[in-house]
C-alpha cells in the first residue's frame, strides 16, 4: 500500500465529517461514512470496517476498486504524460478515439471530463445540426430523465420541475419533455420543429425504468423520417453494465449520438461524444473545445478499461452476474411484500419497494452494503462488474435480513 504522508494527521472519521459540513458547499446528503481503501467490490472505511460495495459510485468503478491493470496503466502514464493541450494530439487519444468509435460503430468521437459536459455538448451538436439543415431546434427529453447539473441538461430535466425554473432560472429555452416509453407521445409531436430527441435506454436516476425495444424501434423510425437526431444518454447505463458493451447493443438500435462518461474512466474523470458523420460534417474548429478534455491519463486509463471489457467472456460473465442476482432478487419479491417490483438489465437492477427506499439503504449501510436509493422508493443496484457469486449471494441475503427488520 502506499504510504499515507498527505493523510497521516488527517482526523477521524466524525471530525472529518465536522470538517466537511463547515467547509464544503452543502449540496449533498452525506451518508454518516467515510471512506478510505478499495479493492474489487470491497470498500474500507476510515475505521477499517468493511463495505460491500453495490453502488461503485454510481455506475462508476465498473471494474471495480484498485483494478491492477487500471491501476497500472495510471502509474505508467502518470510517469510519462498527463496532460498537454488539445492544440497537440496525443497517442492515447488518438488510440482511445480510434477504438471507442470502431467498438461503437460511429465515426467521430469528442471527449470531456463528466457526463453533463457530454449532454452539453450533445445540445450543441444537435442545434449546429439543425441549423446546417435549416431544421428546428427543439430537443424533447424524456419525463423522469437525468442528463446532469449543468444548464442545459437542467433545461432537458426542467419542464416537469418548476422548483428548478423558479430557482434557477433563466433556465435555457427550447426543450419539450413526453412520457418514457410512449411512442404515440413522441408520434404526435414529431416534426420539422424538432431537432433531437435524447433517451437513456434504461433510465437511472429516474428509477431503473428499461425502455422497451419496440418503443426504441419506433422512435428510431420516427427519427430517419422526419430527420430528427437520436440521441442517447449511455453515461449510467453503458460501458458493459447491462451486460452489453452499450445499451444500444441491447437493442439493436443505432443513435445519431452516444453520450458515455462514468465507468468509462474507472473512476478517472472523462466522458465522450460518440456520432456520426451525418453529424460530424456540420462541426468546424472552434465550435466546441476543452481544456482537459481528453487527456492523456484519461484516455489511456478508458482504453485499459474498453480493453478489459472487450476480453472474451467479459461481458458474458456480467449477463450471467445479472440474472443470477435478478432471480435472487424476484425470490425476495415472493417472500416480502414490501418489494413492489424488480427491474432492470445486466447489473443495472432496481428493487422497488412500497415506501421510502432510503430506509432500506441506511440499513444495508449498517450492515456493511454499500447501495443507493432512487426515485425515492427505488433500491438501485449497480455493484462493480466483477462482483463475485458469492458477493451477490451475500448482498441478496443482506437486502433479506433488512427487508425482514422493516416488516417486524
Ligand atoms: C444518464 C446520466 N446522464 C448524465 C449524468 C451526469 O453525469 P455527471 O454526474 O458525470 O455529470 C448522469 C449522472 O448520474 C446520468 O446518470
Amino acid at each position: 500500500m502506499w504510504e499515507q504522508h498527505l493523510f497521516d494527521d488527517a482526523p477521524v472519521s466524525s471530525s472529518l465529517h465536522a470538517m466537511d459540513r463547515e467547509h464544503y458547499l452543502p449540496v449533498f446528503k452525506r451518508l454518516p461514512v467515510a471512506f478510505a481503501m478499495g479493492k474489487g467490490c470491497q470498500l474500507y472505511d476510515t475505521d477499517g470496517k468493511k463495505y460491500l460495495d453495490a453502488l461503485a459510485g454510481i455506475a462508476v468503478c465498473n471494474l471495480g476498486h484498485a483494478h491492477p491493470a487500471v491501476n497500472e496503466v495510471i502509474r505508467r502514464q502518470s510517469e510519462e504524460l498527463l496532460h498537454v493541450s488539445n492544440f497537440f494530439i496525443t497517442k492515447p487519444q488518438a488510440m482511445l478515439a480510434q477504438q471507442l468509435t470502431t467498438a461503437a460503430q460511429m465515426d467521430h468521437v469528442f471527449l470531456c471530463n463528466s457526463g453533463t459536459e457530454a449532454f452539453e455538448g450533445a445540445v450543441k451538436l444537435a442545434r449546429k445540426y439543425a441549423s446546417a439543415m435549416g431544421r428546428g431546434k427543439t430537443i424533447v427529453s424524456m419525463k423522469e430523465a437525468f442528463h446532469g447539473r449543468t444548464m442545459a441538461a437542467m433545461a432537458a430535466m426542467a419542464p416537469g420541475k418548476p422548483e428548478m425554473q423558479k430557482d434557477f432560472g433563466p433556465i435555457p429555452e427550447g426543450f419539450i419533455q413526453i412520457p418514457f416509453n410512449d411512442t404515440e407521445a413522441f408520434k404526435k409531436i414529431a416534426s420539422p420543429e424538432i431537432g433531437a430527441v435524447v433517451i437513456e435506454p434504461i433510465q437511472g436516476e429516474g428509477g431503473i425504468n428499461v425502455a422497451r425495444k419496440e418503443y426504441l424501434m419506433e422512435v428510431k423510425a420516427l427519427c430517419d423520417q422526419h430527420n430528427i437526431l437520436l440521441i442517447f444518454d449511455e453515461i449510467q447505463c453503458g460501458m458493459g453494465r447491462t451486460g452489453a458493451l452499450f445499451a444500444k447493443d441491447l437493442y439493436g438500435v443505432q443513435p445519431d449520438i452516444m453520450l458515455l462518461a462514468k465507468a468509462l474512466g474507472n473512476g478517472i474523470p472523462i466522458g465522450a461524444i460518440l456520432c456520426d458523420k451525418k453529424v460530424s460534417q456540420t462541426i468546424k474548429p472552434g465550435d466546441h473545445g476543452t481544456t482537459f478534455g481528453g487527456n492523456p491519463l484519461a484516455c489511456a486509463v478508458a482504453l485499459t478499461v474498453l480493453r478489459e471489457m472487450l476480453k472474451p467472456g467479459f461481458l458474458e460473465q456480467v449477463k450471467q452476474k445479472g440474472n443470477r442476482l435478478k432471480a435472487k432478487l424476484l425470490k425476495l419479491k415472493n417472500n416480502h411484500d414490501s418489494i413492489t417490483e424488480v427491474r432492470g438489465e445486466g447489473l443495472m437492477l432496481g428493487v422497488e419497494v412500497d415506501g421510502d427506499a432510503k430506509d432500506l439503504v441506511t440499513k444495508l449501510l449498517k450492515k456493511g452494503v454499500v447501495a443507493n436509493a432512487t426515485a425515492n422508493n427505488v433500491l438501485r443496484l449497480v455493484p462493480p462488474l466483477i462482483i463475485s457469486e458469492e458477493e451477490i449471494d451475500t448482498l441478496a441475503q443482506a437486502i433479506h435480513e433488512c427487508l425482514q427488520v422493516n416488516t417486524t
